[in-house]
């Protein structure tokens, strides 16, 4: 089935926040971010900025009728600066006046006076001295002290990986509607409708029930919408709710990158172990996470880190560290993954560094060491693997053997261009970390003609949601899929909702949907046994015609429908998922945290031009684990963009904070995101088609954010590309791998003939 919004897309008729029509009376707000990364107001004067034709009000921390505060894990996010400012961008007044263009025209005549402080922008240098959002968490199992004397080969390394800019295509924004008796309507672009009516009642200082929070659909979240939503809706509601007016705040672009939060730049360490059968024993790692100046997700995409440690390896002995560092950039956030590509780059660093060492592929550490049904996860899960069978499969039905030699051929055949491979095999946890996060609700309401309506706390953000949820219902009532509709979420119709993000959204709510169809179902196949003096478990629905033991009885589902309101039956239900099995225990880092795991390995080719450093994806082959898909088309396009986002972050996507915390990649013009030119000439994708019992929806696995780690193949894939032209370059592990990094990569020698004498016949052992 084509994702229901591809009509509404491709005209442009589709409703994004501004599409919202505007209400007459509407005011327009702008953010006055700091220039400065860390330090102390001593003047703030808005006097020339209030003096401007049309500016009504001018909000800062003294104006917020309720607490100052957004943060979601830990309280300590201030909405608007009081006294100091912790990074730059961080929102220090609210200008609001009546249209956008005077709103950001009056926050440049504001006047700020700021006494800088020393500002730490590495988190190693937070970690020593002492800048922890957290205490350290570490996962354990086995004994490595013990390991490593075990150990045939050991070797230790450093591997770092950079944020990443989410480019949602629609920037952040939220437009707050004043309601009666003090209530506040809010129309986000959220993946996380209850966090932000959290953040809004907090900060107005309002029960719950007070305000609503709206969202039709999303332009792209990649996790950025997941916590940092809530600081414009904050802020417009806030301006709603005093100023008695409706308020809207659209980012744009320059300022949506410079106030929000990216993917979490990582620095860690690693000691890695392995015996004379390159199995690996033993794996040490720390792990410092670039928190940012506040602590918005990071405890829990620290979490993740460490689950994903050891990706699709089972390793006996395992010790991880993990220290999440306050800095004074703007608070790190989700991003696709979720800090489970941090985790798995240094793995994949450590097992490059054992292979490159030893003078063999990395692929043969790696298939060496894949994890197998019924080994143990470092936190205590039992895996139910299909590693080896994602790896077999790929390397199968692309002739891994043949690649390799096409890939010598080339590379003996050239001397300017060099291709490299790279095998890069995917396992990723299924749940929210948090298990009371795993719970979710819908609404579901068949009308008296027949059409259906489904309420869920599911946010579609252009990864096709609403289309499973709507399969799921058109699949139990086996009514037309045109006379089913996804309404938008709204925190009035279904409450407590957790984010759309973890990949775990069409599960979660596509389970409760399930759960209210059948429901329904089954109080109207009482209607109709009665009606036909039958027995219920004989009466089933097939395209809308009724059936009674196989047979036709001449009802269609419109008179069944009809007739059941008639006979005053219940036509809605509400209903509750809670994801079974999952526990987790925090004493001692232990459980069984996930529902399931994704499983997957890539085949990436990349091909060097070693004059100018330049490069291109040839190709990624995948296999991946869909369980039982129940969208081909949706799921081959998270598949698709996943692959394109994650080799962006691993090759290309470059982000500068100079020393002062300041951003210079502020703009498209200086952060290179993948285009249509860098995407990979082939993407082939593959289903590991399995009928496996498993808790995804209708067995359809989770998709979302497994893909993009596919993308670190890109990495090694270039990495190799470049030792075929110059073996003895020491390239540090430090994504992304840009241009200017392959080119100092390339000549990177003390001897300059070593480079040219580069040998084309160097072995390559990959398989
Ligand atoms: Mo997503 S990174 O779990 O919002």
């Amino acid at each position: 089935m084509k994702n229901i919004d591809s009509a509404t897309h491709t005209r442009g008729e589709s409703i994004y926040l501004d599409d919202i029509p505007i209400l007459n009376g509407t005011l327009f707000g702008c953010a006055y971010p700091s220039a400065v990364a860390h330090g102390v107001i001593t003047k703030l004067d808005l006097a020339a900025a209030l003096q401007m034709d049309g500016v009504i009000k001018i909000f800062t921390c003294s104006d917020i009728t309720g607490e100052n505060q957004i943060g979601g894990i830990i309280p300590d996010e201030p909405l608007l600066a009081d006294g100091h400012v912790h990074f730059c961008g961080m929102p220090v007044a609210f200008v609001v006046a009546t249209t956008p263009e005077i709103a950001r025209a009056a926050t440049k005549k504001i006047l700020v006076s700021i006494d800088p402080l020393p500002v730490i922008t590495d988190p190693r240098e937070a970690q020593r001295k002492g800048e922890l959002i957290v205490p350290p968490r570490v996962f354990k199992m086995g004994d490595t002290d013990s390991a490593w004397a075990a150990c045939e080969y050991i070797f230790e390394g450093s591997a770092d990986t950079n944020g990443q800019e989410h480019l949602y295509i629609e920037t952040q924004g939220a437009y707050a509607v004043p309601q009666e008796n003090n209530a506040v309507r809010v129309y986000s672009s959220t993946q996380a409708p209850t966090a932000v009516q959290r953040a809004v009642c907090k900060v107005l200082g309002v029960p719950m029930h007070q305000v609503e929070v709206d969202v039709t659909r999303l332009g792209g979240g990649f996790g950025g919408k997941e916590d940092q939503a809530n600081t414009w809706a904050a802020l417009c509601a806030l301006a709603a709710f005093v100023l008695k007016k409706p308020v809207k705040y659209s980012l744009d672009r320059i300022e949506d990158m410079a106030m929000t939060g990216k993917r979490h730049p990582y620095s860690s360490d690693f000691k890695i172990g392995l015996d004379k059968n390159l199995k690996i024993q033993a794996y040490e790692v720390t792990m410092y996470q670039n928190a940012g100046a506040a602590a918005d997700l990071s405890p829990a995409v620290l979490e993740r880190s460490l689950f994903h440690s050891t990706n699709s390896y089972f390793i006996p002995n395992t010790k991880v560290t993990a220290y999440s560092c306050r800095t004074h950039l703007p608070p790190n956030t989700a991003f696709r993954g979720f800090g489970g590509p941090q985790g798995m780059f240094v793995i994949e660093a450590a097992i490059a560094a054992a292979a490159e060492s030893l003078g063999v592929a990395a692929a043969v550490i790696q298939k060496n060491n894949l994890i197998q049904t019924g080994d143990e996860f470092p936190y205590g899960q039992k895996a139910v693997s299909e590693a080896v069978a994602c790896w077999e499969k790929v390397t199968q039905i692309h002739n891994l053997d043949a690649i390799k030699k096409e890939t010598d051929d080339f590379n003996a055949g050239n001397t300017i261009y060099k291709k490299g491979l790279a095998l890069m095999p995917v396992c990723f946890g299924i749940s929210f970390t948090k298990t009371p996060m795993n719970q979710a609700r819908a609404l579901v309401h068949v009308y008296s003609d027949g059409s259906i309506s489904i309420s869920t706390g599911a946010v579609e953000m252009g990864q096709g949601v609403n289309t499973k949820i709507l399969q799921v219902a058109a699949h139990v009532f086996s009514v037309d899929p045109a006379k089913i509709r996804l309404q938008t979420t709204n925190t009035g119709r279904i409450a407590n909702t957790s984010p759309s993000a973890a990949s775990a959204t069409a599960d979660l709510n596509g389970k409760a949907a399930l759960m209210a169809c059948t429901e329904i179902l089954k109080r109207l196949k009482a209607v109709a046994a009665e009606e036909l003096k039958q027995d219920a478990g004989i009466i089933e629905i097939k395209n809308e015609e009724l059936f009674a033991a196989g047979k036709a009885t001449g009802w269609t589902w419109q008179k069944l429908v009809m007739t059941a309101f008639l006979k005053r039956v219940s036509l809605s239900e509400h209903a509750h998922y809670a994801t079974p099995v999952i526990h987790f225990d925090l004493t001692k880092e232990k459980g069984h945290p996930f529902a399931y795991h994704v499983y997957g390995t890539a085949i990436v080719i990349a091909k060097v031009d070693c004059l100018r450093g330049i490069y291109e994806m040839e190709s990624v082959k995948v296999v991946h684990d869909f369980g039982a898909s129940m969208n081909t088309a949706v799921d081959k396009g998270q598949i698709e963009g996943g692959i394109v986002q994650g080799i962006g972050w691993m090759t290309m996507e470059e982000l500068v904070y100079d020393a002062s915390g300041v951003l210079r990649s502020n703009a498209l013009s200086t952060y290179k995101v993948p285009d249509i030119y860098s995407v990979p000439k082939e993407i082939d994708i593959h289903f590991l088609d399995t009928d496996k019992d498993n808790l995804a929806i209708l067995r359809s696995k989770a998709v979302g954010e497994p893909p993009l780690m596919y993308g670190i193949g890109a990495y090694f894939a270039l990495r190799d590309a470049v030792r075929k032209f110059n073996p003895a370059a020491v390239i540090p592990f430090s994504a992304p791998m840009t241009p200017e990094k392959v080119l100092t990569a390339l000549y990177h020698t003390k001897n300059k003939e070593t480079a040219a004498a580069a040998s084309p016949n160097e072995k390559s052992v990959y398989g």
